[in-house]
């Protein structure tokens, strides 16, 4: 499984980037908002760092202007990714984008169905958005599994990239299932790390060696 790391946040990523935990980046207009950095100048900063694919998202509606858009994103670094919504447009952006050598990550992907069309329209990933899903009292985590199901009948060479991720559970779920790829907030990867028992056993090992009174150096 990869990591993606759904941020904009280059000092969130260097750290993750030097444990060798970053697989490749997202980022979406809102993240780049929550960065306050300018899209072109921190994506070339992003992709400076990362070796993996870089998603950066175009803007635009119409999928001639997704087309400009996307052919300038590339521009930054060869390892670009470009991110188009899951809407017709879209789908022909990814098309003119993918036969054209680039890498295209299909974003804003919430039904089976959709997922079906972004492979025909050659996909490099697709983003289907677990959290945003769960948050409409729907089961996002059976999007992935149906998702995964189809793509499997068919051989679809589609990367299913978990997105919207909000918790370790979602991480672990959506490994089970073999989604290629999670991208998910630095602090949801750090927690990762977490459990009560690894808590309470460090406490006992170091009051058990406190009352030794040795020290290894
Ligand atoms: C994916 O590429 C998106 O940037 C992201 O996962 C959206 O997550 P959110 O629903 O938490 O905003």
């Amino acid at each position: 499984m990869k990591f993606f790391v759904d941020t904009a946040d280059v000092a969130a990523i260097r750290e993750l980037n030097d444990l060798g935990m970053v697989d490749g980046v997202t980022t979406n207009p809102s993240l780049i908002l929550k960065s306050g950095r300018d899209i072109l100048e921190v994506t070339r900063e992003i992709c400076d760092i990362v070796e993996g694919p870089v998603s950066a998202e175009v803007v635009a509606s119409d999928a001639e202007g997704m087309i400009r858009e996307g052919k300038h994103l590339v521009t930054i670094a060869p390892n670009i990714t470009v991110k188009v919504p899951l809407t017709w447009d879209g789908l022909k952006a990814c098309k003119a984008l993918s036969s054209d050598g680039h890498k295209v990550n299909v974003t804003l992907c919430f039904s089976p169905a959709q997922a079906i069309l972004a492979a025909k329209a050659g996909a490099t990933f697709v983003s289907p958005f677990i959290g945003r899903v769960d948050d409409i009292n729907l089961d996002g985590m059976e999007l992935i599994a149906q998702i995964r199901e189809i793509y499997d009948n068919y051989d679809f060479e589609t990367e299913i990239l978990a997105a919207s991720i909000r918790s370790v559970n979602h991480i672990t779920e959506a490994a089970r299932i073999g989604a290629d790829v999670i991208t998910a907030p630095p602090a949801v990867i750090k927690g990762m790390v977490k459990h009560v028992l690894t808590d309470r056993g460090l406490e006992q090992f170091e009051a058990d060696w406190a009352k030794t009174g040795q020290k290894i150096v």
